[in-house]
C-alpha cells in the first residue's frame, strides 16, 4: 500500500477550477518535487492533502485513511500525521524559539517534561542547539525556517508538505535547507513533498517531479523522463528552460533548420545515470570519426541521480548510423539545427 493514494481529485472554487481530477501515488521515504507556474493549483493541492480544503471530487487515502471522508474529530488526528512547512515561516515572535516548537506538542497534550526533552532532541537535528531561548525575530531567514521544519516534525508525523519553503531565502541558504531536508528524510525516512515555482529546487532535491498545469497534472516522473517528455512540450520546456544548458544567444540568431556547407550540426544531448559514467565523447569521435565540440552542458545531480544534460556541435550532418546509436544510448536526442563554420 502506498502512503498516499490521490485518485481524481478535484477542487473548484465556484467557476474556478484549481484542481482537476488529479491522480497519484507517493511510497513512504520518496521525495517530491510539485512543480507548476503561479496558479496552476500547488497550494491547493497541499491544503488538500493535509485536509485543510474539502475537495469537490475525489479521494486522498493516506494511510489507508480517506481524508475526504473523515468526521471534524477525525480530522484533528489525521492533521497530526501530517506536517507542514511555510514559505514565511509563520513563527510566534511573542514566543522563544523553543516554545514555537512545542506548540504543537502542547496542543497534541504532552506532558511538560516530555516536551523539553522533545524540543532539545529537534533543536539538534536541525542545527540550532543553542538558539532555543531567542525570539524567532533574532535569527535569520535560514534559521527561522529550520525552526519552521522543526515544529513541523514535532509530532512525527508521516509526510512533511513544504509549499514554497526555500523561495524567501537566497541561493546559499536554500542548499543548506534542502540538505537539511534531504537529512531528515534519510535518518527518519520521512516523505516529503515539496512545492516550489524553482525546477531547480525539484531538481537537485526530488526523486521524482509531478508537474501541475492550470490545475492539471501533466507530468508525474524522474526527471530524466520530463527531460525526454519536454521535447516539443512548450509547457514544460518552459519549467525546464531555467535550470537546463541552453544555446548562447549568438549561436540562436544563427540558427537555421537547414544544413549549412562546412556548418555545425547543434544537437542536444541527455545521458541517463549509466551512460553518464562512459567516456561518450570519446567513444562517438572514434566510431563516427568527427569533430565533436561541447557548446554547454555536463553532469547533473538530479535527486540521487546524475544525468549529463549537453548541446553539442558535430562537425558534419548526422550519418544514419549515428543517429540511430544516439537513439539507442541517449535518454534524449534532438537536433535543434545548424550554424555556420565561423558562428
Ligand atoms: N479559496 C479560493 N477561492 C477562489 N479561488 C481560489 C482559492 N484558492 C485558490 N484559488 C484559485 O485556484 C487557482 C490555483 O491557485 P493556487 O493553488 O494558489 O496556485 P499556486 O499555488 O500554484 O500558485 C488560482 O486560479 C487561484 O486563484
Ligand atoms: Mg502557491
Amino acid at each position: 500500500m502506498s502512503l498516499l493514494d490521490v485518485s481524481g481529485l478535484s477542487c473548484r472554487f465556484g467557476s474556478q477550477t484549481a484542481l482537476s481530477d488529479i491522480s497519484f501515488q507517493v511510497d513512504k521515504g520518496e521525495i517530491i518535487g510539485v512543480i507548476g507556474s503561479s496558479g496552476a493549483g500547488k497550494s491547493t493541492l497541499l491544503r488538500c492533502l493535509c485536509a485543510l480544503e474539502r475537495p469537490t471530487e475525489g479521494q486522498i487515502l493516506l494511510e489507508g485513511a480517506d481524508l475526504t471522508q473523515l468526521t471534524e474529530r477525525e480530522l484533528v488526528a489525521a492533521r497530526r500525521k501530517v506536517g507542514l512547512v511555510f514559505q514565511h515561516f509563520n513563527l510566534l515572535n511573542s514566543r522563544s524559539v523553543a516554545a514555537n516548537i512545542a506548540l504543537p506538542l502542547e496542543i497534541a497534550g504532552w506532558a511538560g517534561g516530555r516536551i523539553t526533552e522533545r524540543v532539545e532532541e529537534l533543536l539538534t537535528l536541525v542545527g540550532l542547539e543553542s538558539h532555543g531561548y531567542k525570539r524567532p525575530s533574532q535569527l535569520s531567514g535560514g534559521q527561522k525556517q529550520r525552526v519552521g521544519i522543526a515544529r513541523a516534525i514535532a509530532n512525527s508525523p508521516s509526510l512533511l508538505l513544504c509549499d514554497e519553503a526555500t523561495s524567501a531565502l537566497d541561493p546559499h541558504t536554500t542548499t543548506s535547507i534542502l540538505d537539511l531536508l534531504v537529512d531528515i528524510n534519510r535518518s527518519l525516512g520521512l516523505t516529503i513533498i515539496l512545492i516550489t515555482h524553482e525546477m531547480e529546487v525539484v531538481r537537485r532535491f526530488a526523486h521524482r517531479v509531478l508537474v501541475l498545469d492550470h490545475g492539471a497534472l501533466i507530468e508525474n516522473g524522474s526527471m530524466a523522463t520530463l527531460m525526454r517528455d519536454s521535447r516539443g512540450d512548450p509547457r514544460l520546456e518552459r519549467l525546464l528552460a531555467d535550470t537546463r544548458p541552453s544555446l548562447p544567444d549568438t549561436l540562436r540568431s544563427q540558427l537555421s533548420t537547414v544544413p549549412l556547407p562546412d556548418g555545425l550540426t547543434l544537437v542536444r544531448v541527455v545521458l541517463g545515470p549509466q551512460a553518464a559514467k562512459t567516456p561518450f565523447l570519446s567513444v562517438l569521435t572514434r566510431r563516427f570519426d568527427q569533430a565533436i565540440t561541447l557548446i554547454q552542458g555536463g553532469t547533473l545531480a538530479c535527486g540521487s541521480e546524475l544525468l549529463t544534460d549537453m548541446i553539442l556541435g558535430f562537425s558534419e550532418p548526422l550519418s544514419e548510423p549515428l543517429i540511430s546509436f544516439l537513439e539507442q544510448e541517449t535518454h534524449v536526442t534532438e537536433v535543434l539545427g545548424y550554424v555556420p563554420a565561423d558562428h
